[in-house]
């Protein structure tokens, strides 16, 4: 996968092409889209690191041609290998991303013995073999990015009807690191003020009600009792584990690792070593495929098709990835609008839920095995794509579960069994570039999907449709600044 958007190369090449035969460029006015463009010495540097990408793809593009199967030689990499420090966290950026953009084939375990064709419409919690690479859904906005309305998932349906299904859009992955982070920071919290309750509640034989709220964000109350026993019924927008689990549309999953896992193994029928051998223990889990053994659970003749050191690897590089940024336009006139927009964002209520900034304490990223001792550690700041942002996440997310009313709701349960009204706060840094909008894609644009939000966001969403034409495009002009970093890309 290439790794900067398109946008900006015109303009270099065109500050080039302008440029007198023979003669150093002089230097351009240049159009930039966000105001001050970066020095000329900046934009040689992200020249050069875009030509080398592109090289180095081209190169190994023709390498898989010449050679079978050298497409594959990342694959297969082992966690002794990873805990052994044979691979650098370049290295292992390198072969994420290598891994994110591979089409898989039958000969990396690819399928399924009982699934001849592709099948858009997933068979229950089995899923599909939809498409072949991560990137053919992931692409929308430059790399990493979200999907299109034609490359929604159709997840947990009966494998041929569409209306069966819970249609998915799929969200960018830029920034999932700092994601991950966050929501690990406010379980732990969360968690820690149960535990103090529990604590209290037994040394003082009274039962303790105890408000949760970390970061500034309210999750309801918990009544704890003597005996050690838990009343729920206050809890907001987490699981009774207070584990807040940021990814998925419905927010179900905490770990990056376990999404990729779940992915491949949906879209490719790609299984993991770890998965296998939770089979072991469970033969009768249904979902993993037609096989006999716990081996080979799709039974198409390949065994460890995702090794564990892969899970590392990819988490890794997904926690790797840039951070997206919010730039207000350069022009004077629009400048005052995305002020007002941004102004009304917080008047109107938006950042009830989609906060503004989230501080991360810790940036120190464990990317650890599930088998042996060895983790990966990153510095979520410095290690990586740029940019990373500052220790203030400025998401746009609660990281919490709402009820967005039945306009919203699914046609069905899912697998979770939560409410079908209900959904994570969307992130909504990046937004600019990731149309359509809100799980399912029905929104094609940023007012559409503030229209359609009812339940709890009732009130906001009215207000909105209170506010004068003009405040309503500022509002739209505000959002818009939140966008990934323009980069040099040179692509064919
Ligand atoms: C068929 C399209 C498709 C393919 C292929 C695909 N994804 Fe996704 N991805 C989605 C959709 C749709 C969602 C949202 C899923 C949900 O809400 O349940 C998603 C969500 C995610 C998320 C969670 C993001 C968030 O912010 O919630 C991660 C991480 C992810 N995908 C990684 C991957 C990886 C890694 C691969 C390749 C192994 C992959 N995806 C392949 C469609 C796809
Ligand atoms: C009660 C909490 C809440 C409030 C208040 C709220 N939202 Fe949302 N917002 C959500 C949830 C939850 C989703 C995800 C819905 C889904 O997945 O279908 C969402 C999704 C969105 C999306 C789609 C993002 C995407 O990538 O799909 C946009 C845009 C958005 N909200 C903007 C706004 C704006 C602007 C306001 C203020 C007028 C607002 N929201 C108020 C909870 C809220």
């Amino acid at each position: 996968m290439p790794r900067f958007p398109t946008r900006l190369a015109a303009v270099v090449l065109l500050a080039g092409a302008l440029a007198p035969g023979g003669e150093a460029p002089s230097p351009l006015p240049i159009p930039w889209p966000h105001g001050a463009a970066p020095s000329a010495a900046e934009l040689d540097r992200q020249l050069d690191d875009a030509r080398t990408i592109e090289e180095r793809e081209r190169f190994e593009e023709f390498l898989a041609a010449s050679e079978i199967n050298e497409d594959s030689d990342h694959l297969p990499i082992t966690q002794e290998d990873v805990d052994a420090d044979v691979y650098d966290k370049k290295l292992l950026f390198q072969f994420g991303d290598e891994f994110f953009s591979h089409e898989f084939t039958h000969e990396n375990g690819y399928g399924d013995s009982s699934y001849t064709t592709l099948k858009r419409v997933h068979t229950g919690v089995r899923g599909g073999l939809d498409t072949f690479s991560c990137a053919g859904c992931h692409s929308l906005g430059g790399p990493d990015g979200a999907g299109s309305p034609t490359q929604n998932a159709m997840i947990q349906g009966d494998g041929d009807h569409a209306d069966s299904a819970l249609v998915r859009n799929a969200p960018a992955m830029l920034g999932v690191g700092m994601v991950q982070a966050l929501g690990a920071e406010m379980s732990r919290e969360l968690q820690f003020q149960r535990q103090t309750a529990l604590d209290q509640a037994k040394s003082t034989g009274q039962p303790v009600s105890v408000a949760l709220a970390t970061k500034g964000i309210s999750f309801g109350a918990l009544v704890v009792k003597p005996d050690a026993s838990i009343d729920y019924s206050s809890l907001e927008g987490v699981d009774f584990d207070l584990v807040i689990k940021p990814f998925g549309r419905k927010g179900t999953i905490s770990r990056l690792r376990r999404f990729v896992e779940d992915a491949a193994r949906l879209h490719f029928g790609e299984q993991s070593h770890i998965l296998a051998l939770g089979y072991k223990d469970k033969p009768d889990v249904p979902h993993l495929g037609p096989g006999p053994s716990w081996f080979d659970p799709d039974n198409d003749g390949k065994q460890r098709e995702l090794e564990e050191g892969i899970l590392t690897t990819v988490a890794s590089y997904l926690a790797m990835l840039e951070v997206p940024v919010v730039l207000p336009p350069a022009d004077p006139g629009l400048r005052d609008r995305w002020a007002n927009g941004s102004a009304l964002f917080d008047s109107v209520g938006c950042s009830n839920c989609h906060v503004r900034q989230i501080p991360l304490l810790y940036t120190t990223w464990h990317e650890t095995s599930d088998t042996t001792k060895g983790e990966v550690v990153l510095n979520l700041f410095a290690d990586g794509d740029q940019p990373r942002g500052s220790n203030l996440i400025e998401l746009f997310s609660d990281l919490k579960r709402h009820d967005l009313g039945p306009g919203l709701a699914d046609p069905h349960d899912e697998e979770h069994h939560l409410p079908r009204s209900v959904f994570i706060t969307r992130p909504l840094w990046g937004l600019a570039e990731t149309p359509p909008y809100l799980h399912d894609g029905r929104a094609a644009t940023i007012p559409l999907a503030i229209l359609a939000h009812g339940g709890e966001a009732q009130p906001e969403r009215d207000a909105f449709a209170a506010l004068p034409a003009d405040d309503q495009a500022d509002l739209h002009v505000f959002l818009l600044s939140l966008t990934r970093e323009p980069k040099v890309r040179v692509g064919r």
